[in-house]
């Protein structure tokens, strides 16, 4: 495609990159200096040059020091390594700095992991005159030369790991390694190989399968590139820099069934024609058109093909008859779901086996119905993050095997379903539109709905008459949607709605375990909104409504688990008593001082979570709570937050560090009994003055008298 720049191409390998690092690592050096300099340049020129001596003397000491330490690391004598490790005939060399494998190893070795060590120079001698290998893993070293003819004998070897090491310089002395007579599977990839470097490698491979030429920078796919490896069953060009792939180079890969091409620069392929490929990855290239070679009598074995994320405009064209089960076609252009720009030369779409399809994150509008006419198979349909305003399905024919249809974040107004459609569907998720009437039956019609997503709506409850129930004719507004008697349904979500009211029943004979309403803020919850939920719910979700008081009664729901009332005004704890079951608690941010203490008691057998910060509690009145935190095995897990006042003072304190002592007010008592002995002391004190004085008057009368 015009326009479009290769990917830097990694010729170098990785001593070249070690040697760009070091540069990068002067040059910031360099720059740090300046940027010194320059930050100082108001302060005169004195200050500058000694700023400049003192920067550069710094750089040249770091610069020193850096390379002191180099010459060092490669002086430093080699540290005792540990042996090898030998399980049966496995040995396991990995990660021990080793040039080649041990001579001491068992004889008859079989597999020889010796995986990131030193190894630059691949011989016989490399590999300690080990002929009889099976499975060779040489990933992580320093391979740029491959002795020829090496694997020729090795007539056990099957699998050889040779990715990530510096075989671009084999490459360029342009000699062959010679046969790989029983290689199945060969891992070339991080290698630095460039288009054309990977025939040194396979020319002679006759057995090989599996390939791996992942990470690479291979531009073009020559029409030979795999004629010495007839035997390929799967390919993968994962990350590469592919523009063009020549005509014929995949065709006479007779056993050809896994192609990875993904995270490449492909533009169009016009005349697919691999008729025995089953799996193709295409995902992450620049693809505009996917058309395969258009001849009706052809039999393409394809069964998964990704084309996500790319350019596609149209949707991708296969011949009728193909047994394409699994499509994605997600984060491309598509506006419609046309084949060509052209209306008149529009293919029939037919996909009988197709179970999978994603097309999120396109532009489509609109799909119309008879897009769906030969997809009989459908089990998941993902067409969420588009632009889709209106979607239906009427004809009960259609779509009669899908599970889950997701239509998350559109723009949808409109969504109809015809009688007896969709009997199978599960799950459907409807988050993020525009939705705000609905017939208010929809929802009655679908037997097998578990899961319903209709957050970031705007609908509205229907009032259930409960006399009234399965009289449907006598439904109130018409704009509003009835969840009640929806035979399957467990999970329901309804937040952010607006909803300003929960009637009364809305949920009758429903069997919900989950129902989330939050962020309503304002919500009007009927006291009778959840009868007919005793026996099925068990997590409620009512976050961020603004509710004041809970009028309606949760203790009535038996099976009722989780809770969460964070972020509400509430003033009270509702009621619960010791037949609830309720295991996590959210009471976070409202406005609760007093916990009731039997609800607390009530609720100890069964919890054990509780989030209970951002409240003002009171610390002494609370002392059961108390007791419940420290004493009990239910856990708090925002305890930070969690604070409470002394009514005497209102700087709040952490609740971890309030006692039964401190309410118990010791002061106090403390202070009357100084009391009581200081008024005892006095008035002894007093007791005895008046005798003493009754004694001396009488002394003194008798004194008169005498
Ligand atoms: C690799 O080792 C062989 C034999 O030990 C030697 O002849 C050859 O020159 C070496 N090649 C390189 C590139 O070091
Ligand atoms: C080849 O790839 C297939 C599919 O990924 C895998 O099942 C098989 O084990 C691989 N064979 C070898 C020899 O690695
Ligand atoms: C296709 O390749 C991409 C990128 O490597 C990967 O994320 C995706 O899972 C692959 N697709 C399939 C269907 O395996
Ligand atoms: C589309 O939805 C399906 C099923 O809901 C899901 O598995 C898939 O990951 C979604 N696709 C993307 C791109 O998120
Ligand atoms: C619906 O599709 C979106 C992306 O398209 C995905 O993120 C989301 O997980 C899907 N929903 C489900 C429940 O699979
Ligand atoms: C929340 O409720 C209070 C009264 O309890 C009211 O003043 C406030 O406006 C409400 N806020 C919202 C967002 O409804």
């Amino acid at each position: 495609m015009a326009g479009r720049q290769p990917k830097t191409l990694r010729c170098g390998g990785k001593s070249q990159l070690i040697e760009r690092f070091s540069l990068v690592a002067l040059l910031s050096i360099g720059e740090w200096v300046c940027g010194d300099v320059k930050s100082t340049w108001s302060g005169g020129s004195a200050k500058i040059s000694h700023q400049l001596k003192v920067s550069t003397m710094a750089a040249f000491q770091l610069l020193f020091l850096l390379l002191v330490g180099c010459t060092a690391a490669s002086a430093r004598p080699p540290r005792h390594l540990p042996p090898c490790q030998v399980v049966q005939m496995d040995v396991f060399c990995s990660d021990l700095s080793l040039r080649s494998a041990p001579l001491n190893l068992p004889q008859g070795v079989q597999m020889l992991d010796l995986s990131r060590n030193q190894v630059q120079n691949l011989t016989q001698e490399t590999l300690a005159y080990h002929t009889g290998l099976h499975h060779l893993n040489l990933h992580s070293n320093k391979i740029h030369f491959i002795q020829p003819g090496l694997f020729k004998d090795m007539t056990d070897l099957r699998v050889l790991d040779l990715s990530r090491n510096h075989l671009n310089v084999f490459a360029h002395s342009k000699v062959n390694i010679g046969p790989l007579t029983a290689v199945e599977s060969l891992d070339l990839s991080s290698n630095g190989l460039y288009t054309g470097m990977s025939d040194f490698f396979l020319a002679e491979s006759p057995s090989l399968t599996n390939l791996s030429l992942n990470s690479n920078s291979i531009t073009k796919i020559a029409q030979n590139t795999f004629s010495g490896s007839m035997s390929l069953r799967k390919i993968s060009l994962h990350n590469n820099v592919i523009l063009e792939i020549e005509d014929g180079a995949f065709d006479s890969l007779d056993h050809l069934a896994e192609l990875d091409l993904s995270k490449n620069s492909i533009t169009c392929i016009t005349d697919f024609n691999l008729y025995n490929l089953e799996v193709l990855n295409l995902s992450k290239n620049s693809m505009e058109l996917f058309h395969s070679a258009q001849s009706s009598s052809d039999f393409y074995k394809l069964v998964s093909l990704d084309l996500s994320e790319n350019k596609m405009l149209y949707f991708p064209l296969l011949p009728g008859n193909n047994v394409l089960e699994y499509l994605d076609v997600s984060r491309n252009h598509l506006q419609s779901v046309n084949v060509t720009g052209s209306p008149e030369k529009q293919a029939n779409l037919i996909f009988n086996q197709l179970r999978y399809l994603d097309m999120s994150y396109n532009h489509l509008e609109s799909i119309p119905e008879c897009f769906f006419y030969c997809m009989g198979s459908l089990e998941v349909l993902n067409v969420s993050n588009n632009c889709i305003s209106s979607f239906s399905v009427s004809n009960e024919g259609l779509l009669q095997r899908v599970k889950i249809i997701n239509l998350s974040n559109n723009a949808l107004k409109s969504l109809t379903f015809g009688d007896n459609t969709l009997q199978s569907l599960e799950q459907l998720f409807l988050q993020g539109n525009d939705l705000t009437t609905l017939d208010h039956q929809i929802f009655q019609r679908l037997p097998s709905i578990t899961h319903l997503q209709l957050q970031q709506n705007n609908v509205k409850i229907c009032k259930q008459n409960q006399h009234e129930l399965t009289d449907t004719t006598h439904q109130a507004s018409p704009d509003c949607v009835s969840f009640s008697s929806v035979q399957n349904l467990q999970y329901l979500y309804l937040s952010e709605n607006n909803l300003r009211t929960l009637p009364a029943n809305a949920f009758m004979d429903t069997p919900l375990k989950l129902l989330d309403v939050s962020l309503n803020p304002g919500l009007d919850m009927n006291k009778d909104s959840l009868s007919g939920l005793e026996h099925s719910l068990v997590q409620l979700i009512l976050r961020e409504n603004n509710i004041s008081s809970l009028n309606t009664d949760l203790s009535s729901l038996t099976n009722l688990k989780h809770v969460d009332l964070s972020t509400n005004q509430l003033t009270t704890l509702p009621t619960w008593n010791k037949e609830s079951s309720i295991e996590s608690l959210n009471l976070q941010n409202n406005n609760l001082v007093t916990l009731e203490y039997s609800t607390m008691i009530a609720l100890e057998h069964s919890l054990k979570t509780l989030y209970m910060g951002s409240n003002p509690l009171s610390c002494c009145s609370n002392l059961g709570f108390l007791h419940m935190v420290q004493h009990s095995a239910v856990v708090v897990p925002d305890i930070e937050t969690v604070t409470c006042v002394y009514e005497e003072y209102s700087e709040p304190v952490n609740i971890g560090k309030v006692t039964k002592e401190m309410c118990q007010g010791p002061d106090i008592p403390n202070y009357v009994i100084v009391v009581v002995v200081t008024l005892l002391v006095v008035m002894i004190v007093l007791g005895l003055l008046v005798k003493c004085c009754h004694l001396r008057k009488r002394k003194h009368n008798r004194s008169f008298s005498a």
